[in-house]
């Protein structure tokens, strides 16, 4: 059963934004989104096949409750999580906020986790076809961040199609140096090798927006030889433009939504120009319409994603996207 948008965002939009998501997982979870038509127009990135350019970002579903649900909205592929090795509550509420007026949202869930284990449940339990990959996260807690990601990836990795290594939400103290040139080599090695000898995935990057010059750099020079499968780029800023208007602009937390889409394609370009297509790129930040999915591949990537965009158009930006990438 398909309930159009147009009537559920204001009952959405009158809770608050965290509960209102979680109605919209169940909604999900029971198969009330509707059916997304059929699959077009596939590409494949890093030899993973998407039946559509046009993917759900990490975040929506962390813990993997709702894969089928989101597959049938005509996703062409999935990303679930962040997953954290061990369950995690994440930071205290209220820790996702709307920014209506400038179709935005902040978030500062801090990573909040069932945990790999739960999630592997849910991934056995998933019926059905489509492309899944996995956000590996650390918790918060760990002495060992590097090794967190090595052990989602061991629980994790036969089920799904590809994981992506989040070094890069603003949410979690210090992530994010773990950008630069040796932590990233440490951390592909480490992952390669629990990938060596068995089944493998290919392994994705996800950056933050808020890279300087040296930071491209040193990531364009060593993803190609460290085995950087796909960048995706970018994640939720930390940068707060003059141009927000909504009273909950001043939240701690990372910024996503219509604000950051030059940002992140700016980012993208830059990234396209520097790495000329030797790592292929998914495109993600502020996609709020088919024609902002069209800038991100004329900008470099090879299939998009897409989460806040959601929130404000519902699941029909799905659908205006995949046309937007088909038609030329
Ligand atoms: C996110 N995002 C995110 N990214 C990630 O790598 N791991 C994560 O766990 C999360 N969690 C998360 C929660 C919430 C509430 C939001 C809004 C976002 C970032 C997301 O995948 C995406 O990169 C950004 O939101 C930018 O895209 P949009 O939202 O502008 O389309």
């Amino acid at each position: 059963m398909l309930i159009p948008y147009a009537l559920a965002r204001p009952i959405l939009f009158s809770l608050d934004a965290e509960r209102a998501h979680n109605v919209t997982l169940a909604a999900l979870r029971a198969g009330l989104g509707g059916g997304g038509g059929p699959a077009a127009a596939p590409v494949d990135v890093a030899g993973v096949r998407f039946a559509n350019p046009v993917g759900l970002a990490a975040g929506f579903d962390k813990d993997g409750e709702a894969i089928d649900g989101l597959l049938r909205l005509g996703f062409g592929f999935v990303e679930i999580g962040g997953v954290t090795p061990k369950p995690q509550p994440g930071n205290p509420r209220p820790r996702v906020f709307r920014l209506t007026e400038d179709r935005a949202v902040i978030n500062r869930y801090g990573l909040n986790s069932k945990g790999a284990a739960h999630v592997a449940r849910n991934l056995e339990r998933r019926r059905a076809s489509g492309t899944v990959g996995v956000n590996l996260g650390a918790n918060k807690d760990s002495e060992d961040r590097i090794g967190d990601y090595a052990e989602c990836l061991k629980v994790l990795g036969h089920a799904v199609d590809f994981a992506t290594v989040n070094v890069s939400s603003p949410n979690t103290p210090g992530l994010r140096a773990l950008q630069g040139r040796a932590a990233l080599t440490d951390i592909f090695d480490r992952l390669h090798a629990v990938q060596s000898g068995g089944p493998t995935v290919p392994l994705f990057l996800k950056v933050a927006p808020d890279l300087d010059d040296a930071d491209i750099e040193d990531i364009a020079a060593v993803a190609p030889d460290i085995g950087v499968a796909a960048l995706v780029i970018s994640n939720t800023t930390i940068a707060r433009p003059d141009s927000l208007r909504s009273r909950n602009a001043r939240e701690a937390g990372g910024l996503s939504g219509a604000p950051l889409m030059r940002a992140s394609t700016d980012l993208l370009r830059r990234f396209h120009e520097r790495l000329e297509g030797r790592v292929p790129l998914i495109g993600v930040g502020g996609i709020l319409s088919g024609d902002d999915a069209r800038a991100k591949i004329d900008a470099g990537a090879t299939a998009v994603q897409i989460y806040s965009g959601l929130v404000y158009r519902g699941p029909g930006l799905v659908r205006e996207c995949v046309d937007a990438l088909r038609t030329r």
